[in-house]
């Protein structure tokens, strides 16, 4: 094998943990083994038939051509109107691009505004791609922490103490992966006073998860004064609606960084599916309170988890209030054995509770926390109970 041949670029990106873990679990699976997998970040339920059906008549319609590069207008016009709907957003089409899903509006927007030696602050824990896209870009990455004592969640304070004249872009997500915490308007208005006072410095509020929210309505930091014209909004279909695999996301901008990331996109891949484009301005069209059978659900699970990770010596869970994740600091059982095995660390124990109880989580390192460990709840009571049935029985031989 040649790999030193590849690029440097290449060389320095981490491949995404969730994805290896996923793998992993695939593999034990293969060989005959009964592996709950809590590894994924993706709804269980599939694409409600109210969507399908809409992109089924767009194919009959005709919707089978290339796109505009920024999304078919029927599109942006939905989303506009339901970033005024549903966040009191003010964002003309012209604002909005439509990508092949949030992740390529993030790497659109980091590739149309870093140069080299501009510094991100990442808050962490973070989404796993949110490093290495910026790293990708030429940025340097800068994680600000904020730990379970804090609800994962930044300070104004801390805020201000990262902040340096390098300084150009702020990345986060709300309500967050991996650790489910959700920015409160008030606590949203703090962080905006400290970002509104910075000349040349952007923030990218990632708002994917904004319809798994237990607590109000998700308060988007645009809001605010001062920070129209320096937040670019991102969403998309993947989570709220159980659209992963259409790949549709879009982000909202001033006109000026939304045309230099219809830019990139044009030279990349250009306009995303223009069928499914038609099965997205139709669901969003819709009030979202059509979804909140899935939001129950997980609601529902939450509690299911929570209840039986409070019980577990060694580990210590919030009370995430969206997304679908716990992100549980397991740092209390870091030293213990079974006399054959010590629990070194979080990678060590993800590999213990895959080999030995079969459940798949991911390390929290991923994400930038190496106390923690990541699992997904999107999947149903009964595999949910039968994990922490697994998890709590092999840990218990742990002393
Ligand atoms: C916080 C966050 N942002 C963005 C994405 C990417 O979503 P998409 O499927 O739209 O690319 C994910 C997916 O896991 C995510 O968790």
């Amino acid at each position: 094998m040649a790999t030193h041949l590849l690029s440097r670029k290449i060389q320095n990106m981490s491949e995404s943990a969730t994805i290896q873990m996923a793998q992993k679990a695939r593999d034990l699976k293969a060989q005959g083994h009964d592996v709950i997998s809590l590894s994924l970040g993706e709804p269980d339920f599939d694409t409600p038939d109210y969507i399908k059906a809409a992109a089924k008549q767009a194919l009959d319609n005709g919707y089978t051509k290339y796109t505009p590069v920024a999304g078919l207008m029927e599109l942006r016009e939905a989303i506009s109107s339901k970033f005024k709907r549903d966040n009191n957003l003010d964002y003309a089409p012209n604002q909005i691009v439509v990508s092949n899903g949030a992740k390529q509006c993030i790497a659109n927007i980091c590739l149309a505004l870093l140069d080299p030696g501009d510094e991100v602050l990442i808050f962490t824990p973070y989404w796993v791609s949110y490093f290495e896209i910026v790293k990708f870009a030429g940025g340097v990455p800068v994680p600000v922490y904020a730990g379970i004592e804090d609800d994962y969640k930044v300070s104004p304070q801390k805020l201000k103490e990262a902040l340096n004249e390098k300084t150009k872009l702020i990345i986060y997500s709300s309500p967050s992966n991996p650790t489910g915490s959700v920015y409160t308007t008030e606590e949203l208005e703090e962080l905006a006073k400290v970002i509104s006072n910075v000349n040349d410095l952007f923030v990218i509020a990632d708002e994917i998860y904004e319809y798994i929210n237990f607590q109000e309505k998700n308060p988007s930091i645009a809001q605010f004064p001062g920070m129209m014209e320096k937040t670019i909004t991102v969403n998309g279909m993947s989570k709220g609606f159980a659209m992963t695999g259409w790949r549709l996301g879009y982000m909202a901008a001033p006109q000026w960084i939304s045309a230099a990331c219809a830019k990139v996109q044009g030279q990349f891949t250009s306009g995303a599916n223009a069928f499914g484009q038609m099965a997205a301005a139709h669901a969003l069209q819709n009030e979202p309170s059509k979804q909140d059978y899935m939001k129950d659900k997980y609601f529902k699970r939450r509690a299911l988890v929570k209840a039986r990770l409070d019980k577990i010596d060694g580990i210590q869970a919030n009370s995430p209030q969206g997304a679908f994740y716990f992100f549980p600091n397991v740092s209390q059982l870091f030293g213990r054995s079974n006399g054959k095995r010590i629990i070194s660390d979080a990678n060590e124990l993800c590999d213990i509770l895959l080999t030995e109880a079969h459940v798949g989580a991911v390390t929290g390192d991923a994400f930038g926390d190496p106390n923690s460990i990541r699992f997904s709840y999107a999947t149903s009571e009964e595999k949910l109970t039968e994990a922490m049935d697994r998890i709590e029985k092999t840990l218990a031989n742990y002393k």
